[in-house]
Parts: structure tokens; sequence; C-alpha cells
């Protein structure tokens, strides 16, 4: 099983950025020990400040790897061709936010990803990528 995880922007901040909203540790961090609680899956990481990189790694990734977990930060609000991009690839997208973004401003409660995910995890701090692993096994 093949998974990747694709980051968007300022998520590279995690650890620094809004501590009280998105915890204090890395995502570097958190990956590895991802990685060690799943040793039977293969995780792929990756996080682009950038729309169009965002898209790429979706068309690239998303006829041949078995399932991807897409944090698309603040583009989840406002990006048409990444919801674009997640309804035209096969490979199903569970949709993940750390914060949960109903309980936050209403322009969070937008999302141009949800129509087209397979599912959605919110709220759960950096939890939800785990538990968006366990819904793909
Ligand atoms: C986020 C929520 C978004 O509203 C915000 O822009 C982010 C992170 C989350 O994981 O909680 O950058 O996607």
């Amino acid at each position: 099983m093949k998974i990747i995880i694709i980051n968007g922007p300022n998520l590279n901040l995690l650890g620094k950025r809004e501590p009280e909203i998105y915890g204090s540790q890395t995502f570097e961090e958190y990956f590895v020990s991802l990685q060690a609680e799943f040793p039977n899956v293969e995780l792929v990481y990756f996080q682009s400040n950038i729309e169009g990189e965002i898209i790429s790694k979706l068309q690239e990734t998303g006829f041949t790897f078995d399932g991807i977990i897409l944090n698309a930060a603040a583009y989840t609000h406002t990006s048409v061709g990444i919801g674009d991009a997640v309804k035209s690839i096969t490979t199903p997208v569970i949709e993940v936010h750390i914060s949960n973004t109903f309980s936050r401003e209403s322009f969070r409660h937008q999302s141009y990803i949800s129509p087209n995910a397979k599912g959605i995890i919110i709220g759960f701090g950096l939890k939800s990528y785990k538990l968006a692993i366990q819904a793909f096994l």
C-alpha cells in the first residue's frame, strides 16, 4: 500500500506556527513516528507553498498511488484548481485538517476539496493523518 501525504501552504512551519492551534511538533518529526507506526505502508511526504505544485503532485500520483491524504491548508478554501485536480484523478483522496475548521472563521467552512474527497477528517490535531491512514487500511 503506497500513500502520499500532501501538505499545502504554511504547513512547513508546523511546530512554530500558531502552536496553540497547530501544536508544537514539526511535521518531519511526526512523519518519522507515523512511518514507524505503519511499517507495512509505504508513506511519501510532499509539502508545497505553491498551488500549481500541489496540482502537479496530485496529477503525478493520482493514477498510481493507493491513497492520497491531502491537507491543502488555506488553498482548501480558495482553489478551484486543486478541487478540479482531485476530481480528475482516480486515486481516492482523504481531506485532512489539523484544526477544526468549522469552529474557526466562516471563510474556513468552505472547501473546494470536500465534494470530491472520499472522506474528511478534521480537528484531531496531527492525529488526523494517522486516522486517515487507518481509514485507507
Ligand atoms: C488547516 C486549516 C486551514 O484553514 C488553514 O488555512 C491551514 C491549516 C488545518 O490543517 O487545520 O493552513 O488546513
